[in-house]
């Protein structure tokens, strides 16, 4: 009893800010207010870019709300509630990044003068429920389904709304062009919710229009030692060999400390190694497959002993485009070299070295999964393919919502229209 008696003590660390009541509420207003106006200029159609440089001097060039939101130093604590705002729909969305952080900032503007006049907040948070209550019902009214449409009918209509989507941003020009590229990369993934199946490869040079899409999966040229050129470059039904290890002579002698007495010796230590090499090698040539990749290093001896075979190999290849080859052939990557069985190869209907500007890439197409897309994409500077991915990301994610959720409603500020009018 004695102790619930007790006033409460809070002990604050020292040089904390305790301001509280209306003037901070209306301060932290004005910090909403002033970073929206950062990326109001940005909005819709008419909307321009952002250049955004950092101390380290990278520079970013984007129109994504999300992007710029994450990349300004916000120091302000009811402020940064917005960056978080653009980032969840971000991640749940794709797009509308800049409209959340634009409509809370609004929504905080038109509450100052009630605020200032004295009506409590949660009056104002209760009106602010109504309200949007009202509009989820009115959009649930406005909306139209997709589906029981014919397969062509919500093509067209899915390549609307990625066009849509689009039409704000750098690429907005050849917007018909992407659109219609990332409803074949989404209708391509089939059902899964693996989004990281369709790969954005970015190639600059060429124009815009140079870029394409690969059913299945295609990456740059990895590294590769002499006796490469030799190998072959397009195979049809190759089988494919995924491993997870190192096909190196060296690899052999990484952990190994040998104390010989007798200097003949070495010799044999030497030979056994080769030996390893060359057992592993055979077996991954016995196992019948036409293109070997490894995620860690193919050194030289082994380039040169699959060219004499006519097989292709590269090595080094990077962790998610192996999984992504896994996903799409229908293999399972290799800790050992050891029973490799037919299930575990992969398999496509044509797989080739390709040049694409000044890289080379490595594509499967055809993939019997036919799990994966990638989209290859060509034009300009750096930062404009840059952004470019990120426009392809929002339109992606779009696509991908709309043919889960099935209805839609008119974009292109038709709907901002109508609310206005409620
Ligand atoms: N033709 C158009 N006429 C008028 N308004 C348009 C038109 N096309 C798009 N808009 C409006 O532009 C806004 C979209 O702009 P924008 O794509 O720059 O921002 P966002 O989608 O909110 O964010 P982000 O794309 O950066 O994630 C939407 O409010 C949309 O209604
Ligand atoms: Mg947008």
């Amino acid at each position: 009893m004695a102790a619930m008696m007790q006033p409460q003590i809070i002990l604050l660390k020292e040089g904390t800010d305790t301001s509280q009541g209306k003037a901070q509420l209306v301060s932290n207003i004005n910090a909403c207010t002033a970073v929206a106006d950062v990326v109001r200029s940005t909005l819709g159609p008419r909307g321009m870019d952002k250049l955004i440089h950092d101390d380290k001097g990278t520079v970013t060039i984007s129109n994504d709300g999300a992007t710029i939101m994450k990349l300004l130093d916000i120091v302000h604590p009811a402020a940064k509630i917005l960056v978080d705002i653009a980032k969840s729909q971000d991640s749940e969305v794709g797009d509308g990044t800049t409209t959340v952080v634009l409509l809370a900032a609004e929504f905080l503007r038109e509450a100052k003068p009630f605020i200032e006049d004295g009506v409590h907040p949660q009056n104002l948070i209760r009106s602010f429920r109504n309200a949007s209550y009202k509009a989820i019902q009115k959009v649930k009214e406005l909306a139209k389904s997709i589906e029981g449409q014919s397969l062509e009918e919500k093509k067209r209509l899915l390549s609307k709304c990625a066009a849509t989507t689009l039409s704000s941003k750098l690429i907005g020009g050849e917007k018909e062009f992407f659109a219609s590229m990332v409803v074949d990369a989404v209708g391509a993934i089939g059902d899964g919710d693996r989004l990281n199946m369709i790969g954005i490869k970015k190639v600059p040079g060429g124009t815009m229009r140079d870029s394409f899409l690969v059913n299945g999966v295609a990456f740059k040229k990895t590294f590769s030692y002499a006796g490469f050129e030799q190998q072959p470059k397009k195979f049809l039904n190759p089988k494919i060999l995924l491993l997870n290890i190192e096909l190196e002579l060296k690899s052999e002698k990484e952990n190994a400390e040998i104390r010989l007495s007798d200097p003949s010796q070495y010799q044999s230590i030497v030979d056994a190694e080769w030996n390893i090499i060359y057992d592993k090698l055979d077996k991954c040539v016995q196992s019948g497959a036409k293109v070997v990749l490894s995620r860690l290093a193919i050194g030289d001896l082994a380039t040169q002993y699959f060219a004499d075979r006519d097989i292709f190999c590269a090595g080094r290849v990077a962790e998610e485009d192996l999984l992504r080859v896994a996903a799409a052939t229908g293999g399972t990557v290799q800790t050992s070299v050891n029973n490799v069985v037919d299930e575990v190869l992969g398999t496509c209907e044509h797989f080739e070295e390709r040049q694409v500007g000044n890289e080379r890439f490595n594509i499967f197409s055809g993939c019997p999964s036919g799990r994966t897309a990638t989209i290859v994409l060509r034009g300009g500077a750096d930062q404009f393919i840059e952004e470019a991915e990120r426009s392809l990301h929002d339109a992606i994610m779009i696509v991908r919502r709309a043919t889960k959720n099935s209805t839609v409603v008119a974009g292109g500020g038709a709907i901002d229209v109508r609310f206005y009018h409620i």
